[in-house]
């Protein structure tokens, strides 16, 4: 039996603890496209991670710049001093980005690139002598991780109401799903978008006065709730309605960024580029935490021309931002994604991706499929009174069955690395049909969650016996 450490003392995020307590899912290694268990299962990764792996895993380059790294400068004053990576990391990165997102700010996390981006688009207003423009949009359904300004500019009660009120002057516009109208297309919805991005000028001319709007923030496709795709033209209204009132457009690729669309970043797949770009995940290959926030020269030089002589600039950043050894990994995974052609590979597998994703059309259950490059979002039946059930029962049954899926809420979502191959792909997803199918055949039964994973109950009442123990070992000493 394989030893399982106290699972006291470690609160999990965004995991129903007690559950996962009760049935521990626990990874010891991972290469390619493969995890480990402790219990000596393998998953083929169907999530690249949390979207984030996407060349792969514990890719010896990136272990071996970290590592050299480590040895030779392991941290450097982030404020008033430097080191040469940052200005290598933010070069590559700048060359990478869409034209003209040639600025680089780094951070540690999505959550603090959607944040530090709001705070800059803020700024950039006040120094450029507009403060009035100090409110913010974002979307319904919008995820942009969980600091306060991401919090609040999302679109996910379940992610705020427990917060307080969160930022003052926010607003939110409609999301794009329609599953009445859109049910089981093939890649973008084909129509509605201008319609939709023109309620966005609606909104802001009569419930705002759209001269106190400073940035409206989108994922261009939404990830996290669901993969909700943007219909045709809808992007590319929203940056002309903009435009028209001097708007910052801001993107939110965490997700869409490093070539999961099969074009580098979301912004280079519709052919719209946003004023202000972050990005984190894909950045690092996962293997660092690491964020960053590209921005158009103008908006980085306002603040350059408009601050005085000496002055900071923007008053804001982490102790850990450009760290040397994020630095290292970001430079490394830069060279894979060059070096292997990822984004090519990933455009060159997303039809195949649509294709068996789209062959779980008439599995029992599914309610809608949505596919775009290599993301999928297969959305079920919710069982009355349960939301989600079904889909945590399928992720249980598929991770028995060794592969690894993600759910939020009712939708499965399907995002492997990048160097998946197509019969892994197949895997996936006839692994996904077999769920649902007993699922389906089952009822109640399948959600009856003690029954899956058995091994794992048996490690925690393993576990418990190490408690008694200690407990025992405790009350002696
Ligand atoms: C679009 C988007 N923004 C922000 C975040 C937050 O990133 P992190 O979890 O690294 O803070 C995520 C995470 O999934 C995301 O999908």
């Amino acid at each position: 039996m394989p030893s399982l450490p106290n699972l006291d003392h470690y609160w999990l995020p965004f995991t129903a603890n007690r559950q996962f307590k009760s049935m521990p899912r626990l990874f010891k290694a991972a290469k390619g496209n493969y995890y480990t268990t402790i219990d000596d299962r393998t998953l083929l990764d169907g999530t690249a991670g949390l979207w984030c792996v996407a060349g792969g895993h514990c890719r010896e380059e990136i272990a071996s710049a970290v590592s050299h790294q480590l040895r030779t400068l392991d941290y450097a004053p982030a404020f008033q001093n430097s080191h040469p990576l940052a200005f290598e990391a933010a070069e590559r990165l700048a060359q990478f980005m869409p034209n003209g997102l040639d600025r680089i700010f780094f951070t540690n996390s999505g959550s603090e690139s959607v944040d530090t981006a709001l705070k800059i688009a803020l700024a950039y207003h006040r120094v450029t002598g507009n403060p009035l423009r100090n409110k913010l949009i974002g979307r319904e359904r919008g995820y942009h991780g969980v600091n306060f300004g991401g919090v609040s500019v999302g679109g996910i009660a379940g992610n705020s109401k427990s917060f307080g009120n969160g930022l003052a002057g926010v607003d939110h516009i409609r999301h794009p799903l329609d599953i009445g109208r859109n049910a089981f297309t093939r890649g973008l919805p084909g129509d509605g978008g201008v319609e939709l991005a023109n309620e966005f000028e609606q909104r802001i001319t009569t419930l705002h006065d759209p001269a106190t709007i400073a940035a409206l923030i989108v994922e261009p496709m939404q990830g996290s709730a669901g993969v909700v795709l943007p219909p045709q033209g809808y992007l590319k209204r929203l940056r002309e309605i903009c435009d028209k009132y001097g708007i910052l457009l801001i993107f939110d690729e965490v997700i869409t960024g490093f070539g999961r669309l099969g074009t580098r970043f979301a912004s280079d797949y519709f052919g719209v580029v946003p004023d202000i770009l972050t990005c984190a995940k894909g950045l690092t290959n996962g293997a660092v935490p690491m964020g960053a926030v590209a921005v158009k020269r103008d908006i980085h030089d306002a603040f350059m021309s408009n601050s005085p002589a000496n002055a900071i600039e923007l008053p804001h950043g982490y102790t850990y931002t450009a760290h040397p050894i994020a630095c290292a990994a970001a430079i490394a995974t830069n060279e894979i994604f060059i070096t292997e052609k990822l984004v090519d590979r990933s455009a060159g597998l997303s039809n195949h991706f649509e294709q068996a994703a789209h062959s779980l059309n008439g599995v029992p259950l599914v309610r809608d499929i949505r596919n775009i490059g290599m993301v999928a979002g297969i959305e079920l039946e919710p069982t009355p009174g349960k939301p989600g059930a079904r889909a945590f029962a399928a992720y249980l049954k598929c991770y028995e069955m060794g592969v690894l899926i993600r759910y939020t809420g009712d939708v499965i979502a399907i995002s492997p690395p990048l160097t998946i191959e197509k019969n892994e792909i197949d895997r996936i997803f006839s692994c996904i049909a077999e769920a649902l199918t007993s699922i389906a055949a089952e009822g109640d039964q399948a959600l009856d969650f003690t029954r899956y994973l058995k091994n794992e109950q048996q490690w925690a009442a393993h576990q418990q016996e190490i408690q008694q123990q200690q407990r025992i070992l405790g009350n002696a000493a």
